[in-house]
């Protein structure tokens, strides 16, 4: 059986620290932390369940969730994120396809992603680039409706199974929640954050309580944490699928001059 040897949840964007420098920093320096304690674990793959930012799923085809089966991606080069390619796990990324489907879920999968931000910013804390397999797993929160916060949740558990049932003896898996904190895109609030959305969601998650966010609605999230904030989806699932553990806040600032609530936390795996 495999084993999840952690698991951390992480905002996904960096901007010009100009504005507001001394909080770029402790940005800057959190995510690193995460990325440090990441390899520190030494995965032999990497679950990173993050949102796209309708680069390769747009209005065209809208999956709820959808996983990267390749062996090698190049990133799509957003956010000035050099394109180095960087590994993909083809046999890893099927078998999880295989153990859901039997499971009730029926994952989308994609040959053809150029991952954007979402994959690549936490990816850029994780030294060496590419040397540690990623996989991608989108939750797709730009269409309507987008999964139920229970579905994710249900979703998070059959994964854990997956690894734990379904993947060799000694296979080391590192989960990376991808996303948020509030933040209201190209919508009536944008600019704002809410603190106390985020540290709600933070407060979740360090109690070892991830998983009862799923317990709010989507138009709760929506209306407390703002579309973007329905990126937390991915930070419950990271946190569901090690269940019983309690979490450290290794950041969070509310970093208006971002248009949005940075914050990440690592689970004490
Ligand atoms: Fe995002």
């Amino acid at each position: 059986m495999g084993k999840i040897v952690s698991s951390h949840s992480t905002s996904h964007i960096l901007f010009s620290p100009q504005a507001a420098p001394d909080q770029a920093e402790r940005i800057y320096q959190g995510m690193k932390e995460l990325g440090e304690l990441l390899v520190e674990k030494e995965p032999d793959v990497i679950l990173m369940i993050a949102s796209e930012h309708m680069f390769n799923i747009d209005l065209s085809i809208q999956p709820p969730f959808c996983i990267g089966v390749s062996d090698h991606y190049t990133p799509l080069g957003d956010l000035g994120i050099p394109q180095r390619e960087f590994r993909g796990y083809r046999e890893f990324a099927e078998s999880l396809v295989g153990y859901t489907a039997e499971a009730g879920f029926d994952l989308a999968m994609a040959e053809g992603i150029a991952p954007d931000h979402g994959i690549t910013l936490p990816l850029t804390f994780v030294k060496p680039w590419g040397k540690i397999p990623l996989v991608p797993l989108y939750v797709n929160i730009n269409m309507t409706p987008s999964p139920t916060p229970s579905r994710c949740l249900a979703l998070a558990n059959t994964l854990k199974r997956a690894i734990e049932e379904a993947r060799p003896e000694h296979e080391r898996v590192a989960v990376i929640g991808s996303g948020g904190l509030s933040h209201w895109l190209n919508i009536p609030g944008a600019g704002e954050v809410s603190e106390q959305f985020d540290q709600k969601i933070i407060d979740l998650m360090v109690s070892g309580n991830g998983h009862q966010i799923a317990e709010m609605s989507t138009e709760e999230i929506l209306e407390q944490g703002g579309n973007g904030g329905l990126e937390v989806m991915n930070w419950m699932m990271a946190a569901a699928m090690v269940p019983g553990t309690r979490g450290r806040k290794v950041f969070y600032e509310p970093m208006t001059a971002w248009l949005t609530g940075m914050g990440g936390v690592v689970m004490d795996v």
